[in-house]
């Protein structure tokens, strides 16, 4: 039962400027009975900025508690930063974005690695009531184009450069390109926010706790371009602002951020999340899911790029005044001790990550993990795709030495929030399940700018559900069993990708006639991409084409997207109506004769060629 009471009294924790005038919970989920809409404490008025910096230091007292100790990529990079120090400097930048005529409503596009002024950028915007619009700093210039132009950003804040392992990302030249790419299509972004971070060390900062860090692998190699009237320096913006801002208050039912998302057929879906359903939801399931408690040390590994670094690395925690890690860095570099080290160093109690990041580590045997003391993890969680029991066990065996329940919490960008898992001590764990819990606040409300999407892709299939999009399998003990995709999306390492958006940038390759996508099994990133290309007439299949259709997917979409697979298909099998046969390339990728039905196969020749052809290794 959905229970408005039961999110009633959740409510009553949190401050409100006007209550909740009407229904507390007003919805439609029936596309037979009219618009799709979800409506939480409508005309109640916040801001979730407010609850989760100014009240935990002039309500609760937390000012001097950490809220964040960052771990740059590289070891001994670090520092802190209390919750008192985040609302100053969420103030003054809230100030900044309103001196840079930002206003409620507005969009700002934020393209940044894991550093402290992420955290505060996207604090900044939702004080001021702007939407923030967060781009993974690993998707390619076009991605971050293409999602400034869908929802219109006025703004854009980004970094000069970081290091990912050993890998050196220009940024900034990245966010030019986007930026050069925006003008083309006449949309010119007026502004551009720099924050100085692999040039920190120049700034002579970080004598303070409250300043950031002295990087010690600066780069002065690194060539920034400046593009005077559009780029202004992050440093020097926050020099000249005033550390007060009150909040703007907005409607519960007001937008807080849009996350793009990838949607089945190509472009990605801009997932809307508002105020009040959202701050009740990632709050609750916070505190629940890993059983919070004031002195714990949470570490949630993911980007805050996805949903699941919105939710469990920024508002979940910070609304609960909880003390988290927050890492810049990869769980490989400089060596895969990195992850334990950490955990050590800081005491982490709670863990969060993926099952592509323990499959990874499982790699390197026990020794890396059991040479750490680990003695202060209590709970361990997964998120982004289904964890196969051997990876689940060694989590369990060895990470979690047979002590600590896991959480495998099944959820996605559009749910806000967790929405199956067990929860820890309470229920009696399966490797590889999740239990199902309760309807939420938290679900997205729509598709940014395309209603009519929202309701096509979540609430056609089953008129009066919300469709995830997953299959699923009841047990008998009533454990759900999540089996994957039903539709055309992939999830490479906990990502989701969709099989247009990757046969779209394939084909826009001149050699490239017709290209077909499907996920394959891949021991570390669970499904990995394998292409099946038909290329036009007059182009030969070669290592070199298979490196530039790599590079064009890159730069279309992101490194995330590169496929493992490329495969030449003079034909492709069809249906006689044209339909490309996914289901039939899925096998042959696989060397699985079992084809099943073939009767519809228009040219059932193609088929045996594709098989006699097919990629034995990894390119
Ligand atoms: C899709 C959502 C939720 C944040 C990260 C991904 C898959 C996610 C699990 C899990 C099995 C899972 C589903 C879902 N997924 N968590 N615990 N077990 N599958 O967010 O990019 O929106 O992807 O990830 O397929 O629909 P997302």
């Amino acid at each position: 039962m959905v229970s408005a009471e039961f999110w009633g009294d959740i409510a009553k924790e949190f401050y409100w400027k006007t209550p909740c005038p009407g229904p507390f919970l007003r919805y439609n989920f029936d596309v037979t009975k009219g618009k799709i809409f979800i409506e939480w404490m409508k005309g109640a008025s916040t801001n979730i900025c407010y609850n989760v910096l100014d009240r935990n230091v002039h309500e609760k007292k937390l000012g001097d508690k950490v809220a964040f100790y960052w771990e740059g990529n590289e070891p001994g990079e670090t520092t802190q930063i209390t919750y008192h120090e985040l609302l100053v400097q969420v103030c003054q930048f809230s100030n900044v974005l309103r001196k840079q005529g930002i206003q409620k409503g507005d969009r700002v596009a934020i393209y940044m690695p894991m550093i402290p002024e992420l955290v505060v950028a996207m604090l900044a915007c939702a004080r001021i009531g702007a939407l923030h619009s967060i781009v993974f700093a690993g998707f390619s210039s076009e991605s971050l184009c293409e999602r400034i132009l869908d929802s219109s950003c006025s703004l854009l804040i980004t970094t000069d450069a970081f290091y990912r392992g050993e890998k050196l990302v220009n940024l900034k030249e990245l966010a030019d390109e986007a930026l050069q790419k925006c003008q083309e299509k006449d949309f010119p972004v007026r502004c551009c926010i720099v924050v100085k971070h692999l040039g920190r060390a120049e700034l002579g900062m970080g004598d303070s706790p409250s300043q950031s860090p002295p990087i010690k692998r600066s780069c002065p190699d690194v060539q920034i371009s400046w593009n005077q009237g559009i780029d202004l320096w992050w440093h020097e913006l926050m020099q000249e602002a005033g550390d007060e801002c009150e909040p703007e208050w907005c409607d519960a039912e007001d937008p807080l951020f849009i996350l793009y998302t990838s949607g089945s057929t190509g472009k990605p879906k801009g997932v809307v999340h508002t105020v009040g359903g959202y701050m009740l939801y990632v709050a609750t399931t916070f505190k629940y899911v890993f059983d919070f408690h004031a002195e714990d040390v949470f570490w949630c590994t993911a980007d805050i790029g996805w949903i699941t670094g919105h939710s469990y690395v920024t508002y979940g925690p910070l609304a609960n005044g909880a003390t988290s890690v927050l890492f810049e860095g990869i769980p490989t570099y400089p060596d895969v001790n990195r992850l334990w080290s950490i955990v050590d160093k800081y005491k982490v109690t709670k863990f969060y990550t993926a099952p592509t990041a323990i499959r990874l580590l499982m790699k390197f045997g026990d020794e890396p993990v059991t040479k750490h003391s680990r003695a202060s993890l209590q709970v361990l969680g997964t998120v982004g795709e289904p964890i196969n029991p051997e990876a689940w066990l060694w989590y369990h065996q060895v990470v979690g030495a047979q002590r600590c329940p896991i959480v495998d919490t099944f959820w996605q960008t559009e749910t806000g929030g967790h929405m199956l898992t067990p929860l820890p001590g309470a229920t009696p764990m399966k490797p590889g399940s999740a239990v199902f819990k309760q309807p939420w606040p938290g679900i997205m409300r729509t598709v940014y700018g395309n209603h009519e999407r929202f309701e096509t892709t979540y609430f056609k299939k089953f008129p009066g559900y919300y469709v995830t999009g997953d299959g699923c399998r009841r047990d008998q003990d009533g454990y759900y069993w999540i089996t994957g995709r039903i539709d055309d999306m992939l999830n490479v390492s906990g990502h989701l990708l969709s099989t247009a958006e990757v046969e779209s940038a394939l084909v826009e390759h001149e050699a490239v006639a017709e290209a077909a996508v499907v996920g394959h099994p891949h021991p570390v990133k669970g499904e990995c991409l394998y292409c099946f290309v038909t290329l036009c007439d007059g182009h030969t299949f070669s290592p070199k084409l298979t490196e530039e259709l790599k590079k064009q997917i890159r730069e279309k979409i992101g490194p995330i997207a590169t496929p493992d697979y490329i495969q030449n298909a003079p034909g492709l099998p069809k249906t006689r109506s044209g339909k490309i046969m996914r289901r039939v390339l899925r096998k042959i990728a696989q060397n699985d004769h079992d084809l099943g039905d073939t009767s519809t196969v228009a040219d059932p020749s193609v088929i045996s060629h594709l098989f006699s052809h097919r990629c034995l290794t990894i390119q």
